[in-house]
């Protein structure tokens, strides 16, 4: 029988943090082992916010090499770039066109991301979750493992195959995209920011304080978590809406210490800050000690990321382009000659 069949990306903006390696690539690399599964660098929604083209193809190739380094391993997992694969943004168009607008104007990401842009708000940063529907959908994914943050975009995407296409388009008993469920762990699902306990770890946020990058290094690990903000209590507890710093360090402690967070609430509960803090920036070194490792080692090697990225490009397409095929003829469209 065929393996179920996994698809998940992450944006090549800025520098992944912890939020983006607990909430999501993380679990990825488990399901390695008995999914059939797709990577991709979503560099296409990199650009839905202003970006610098100097940066972008070397963002790209990082953020691939992240995935490696975090455990993904492209023998077994297909890791392409999204702009590689231009069934992405046919799809995307034909998905336009069958989405109401007022399913994507209530998306709440977007309306955060526009009042940041002002003025500048693009087409394409409204019409991010239904390319994020049309990465989804064109591998026929079973399971899409994300951060707690992408579960209404999901569901758009879920909306959007079975309202828009399947029930439209196609015989009830022969559905033409599948239909695919969030896969949404509960642990790390939604790190916080350092610098607010109330805000969520973003790759956005203009102050480097508020997060810890993957690639940091561990003097700078130890002085983010020093500055993290606090609060004037003993012991760390999780739980109580009054302290969601409390709660979020403990659970990075409980995560990155590989501790239950029965175990973590116990150790840290008479715990003061000055000593919890140099434990927690130990924990968090020594968690990513191995990924920097491995990072620092496919950077040397020249010309791997990009050989890795033509390999997913090759397989991708190949699964991305026959999906498009079927939406095409049920769309109606004249068959290229
Ligand atoms: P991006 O790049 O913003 O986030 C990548 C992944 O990291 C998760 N994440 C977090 N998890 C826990 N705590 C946080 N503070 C935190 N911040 C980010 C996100 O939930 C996400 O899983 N729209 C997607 C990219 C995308 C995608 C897709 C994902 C495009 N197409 C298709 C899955 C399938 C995004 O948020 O990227």
């Amino acid at each position: 029988m065929a393996r179920p069949r996994v698809l998940s990306g992450v944006q090549p903006t800025g520098a992944l943090h912890l939020g983006n390696w607990l909430g999501a690539i993380r679990n990825w690399v488990e399901l390695q082992d008995d999914h059939d599964t797709f990577f991709c660098v979503v560099d296409l929604h990199a650009i839905t916010v202003p970006h610098d083209p100097a940066l972008l193809a070397a963002d790209t190739r990082r953020t691939a090499a992240l995935y490696l380094a975090c455990g993904i391993d492209p023998g077994r997992s297909t890791v392409f770039a999204q702009s590689h694969v231009s069934a992405h943004s046919e799809l995307c168009w034909l998905l336009n066109c069958v989405t109401p607008l007022n399913w994507v104007e209530r998306m709440i990401q977007f309306k955060e991301k526009a009042i940041k842009q002002g003025d500048n708000v693009s087409v394409g940063l409204l019409d991010y979750p239904v390319l994020m529907a049309a990465d989804i959908l064109l591998y026929d994914a079973d399971l899409v493992p994300v951060g707690e943050d992408q579960k209404q975009h999901l569901e758009l995407a879920r909306d959007i195959a079975q309202q828009r296409i399947n029930s439209r388009f196609a015989p009830e008993d022969a559905p033409l995209l599948k239909v695919p469920e969030p896969l949404i762990l509960k642990a790390g699902a939604r790190v916080m920011s350092l610098t607010d306990g109330r805000s969520k770890m973003s790759k956005s946020d203009p102050n480097e304080g508020s997060r810890i990058n993957l690639l940091d290094p561990p003097e700078l690990i130890l002085k983010k978590i020093k500055r993290a903000k606090t609060d004037p209590t003993i012991g760390l507890v999780f739980d109580d809406p009054e302290r969601p710093e409390a709660d979020n360090l403990l659970g990075l402690y409980a995560l990155l210490g590989g501790r239950s967070r029965g175990q973590a609430a116990a150790d840290c509960a008479a715990m003061g800050w000055g000593t919890f803090k140099p434990l927690l920036a130990e924990l968090a070194v020594e968690a990513l000690r191995p990924l920097q490792e491995r990072y620092r080692e496919l950077e040397a090697e020249e010309g791997y990321i990009d050989q890795v990225l033509r390999q997913g490009r090759e397989r991708a397409s190949a699964v991305a382009g026959a999906t498009l095929e079927r939406v095409r003829a049920a769309l109606g469209f004249l068959p290229v000659a």
